[in-house]
């Protein structure tokens, strides 16, 4: 019998171009998207170790990421946290703070924070040394930093799915009102079926979302509804 060298190179090439396609099916799998189950994990923090999960029990919350300790703009970021502390337990949402450095690092960091952003840091920070948590939700993005994470925000819902991914550069620091303003959405939408339009902040009229028949819609939305065009419907906001 005789080989054919060809045959076998091709077979080859087939099989590396197969593995090369199942290593990136995995990679593409493996990304976080909304409704996901959140990944649950064992901490160090700043407010003792905690199961994430647990942690959160009934109550929406908040992971987001900041590329070190003793860095500006997450100093600013986390003294909004804690001076925005009633505007989050208003809407039963708990934060919870990623850093890849250790906790005395944290303890030092907190100081300078309560001390420059005139606040008192009460919620946990990470202390993600091994990575474990910025792996987890894909805080590092290589091809912006190998080794330090983005400023990412996962928005979890009690029944601890991803609700909402927002993600920054390291050099953009992020806006808290709109961080607020998603979890009221999110709430919001959560509990009836509308869809909130642009820029809305709460009080303002919502949508009625395009799968609600036109003669359904004054038995479900008693409180009136404007209709601009048959697939664009506002109703004022149910729960005001
Ligand atoms: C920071 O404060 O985290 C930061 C500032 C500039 C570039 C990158 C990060």
């Amino acid at each position: 019998m005789s080989i054919n060298p060809g045959k076998f190179v091709l077979e080859r090439q087939l099989q590396l171009w197969q593995a090369v396609s199942m290593y990136n099916l995995k990679i593409y799998t493996m990304s976080l998207r909304i409704g996901d189950d959140a990944p649950n994990f064992k901490a160090q923090t700043t407010e003792g170790e905690i199961d994430f999960h647990q942690w959160l029990g009934n109550s929406w919350g908040i992971l987001y990421s900041h590329p070190a300790d003793y860095t500006p703009v997450c100093t600013t970021e986390l003294g909004r946290t804690a001076q925005l502390k009633e505007d989050f337990a208003k809407r039963k949402t708990k934060v919870l703070a990623v850093s890849v450095d250790d906790l005395d690092s944290h303890f030092g960091w907190v100081k300078d924070i309560n001390e420059t952003q005139n606040c008192n840091v009460d919620f946990p920070i990470i202390a993600d040394t091994d990575k474990n948590v910025a792996t987890l939700y894909q805080m590092i993005h290589p091809n912006a930093s190998t080794s330090a994470t983005v400023r990412s925000v996962y928005f979890i819902s009690p029944d601890k799915k991803v609700q909402a991914i927002i993600t920054y550069p390291a050099s953009t620091g992020r806006n808290f009102t709109e961080i607020l303003r998603v979890v009221d959405s999110l709430k919001l939408t959560a509990e009836h079926n509308v869809a909130t339009p642009v820029d809305w902040k709460v009080g303002q009229d919502v949508i009625i979302p395009p799968g609600v028949k036109q003669e359904e819609v004054e038995s479900k939305y008693p409180k009136g509804h404007r209709v601009i065009k048959p697939y664009l419907r506002y109703t004022p906001q149910p729960d005001k």
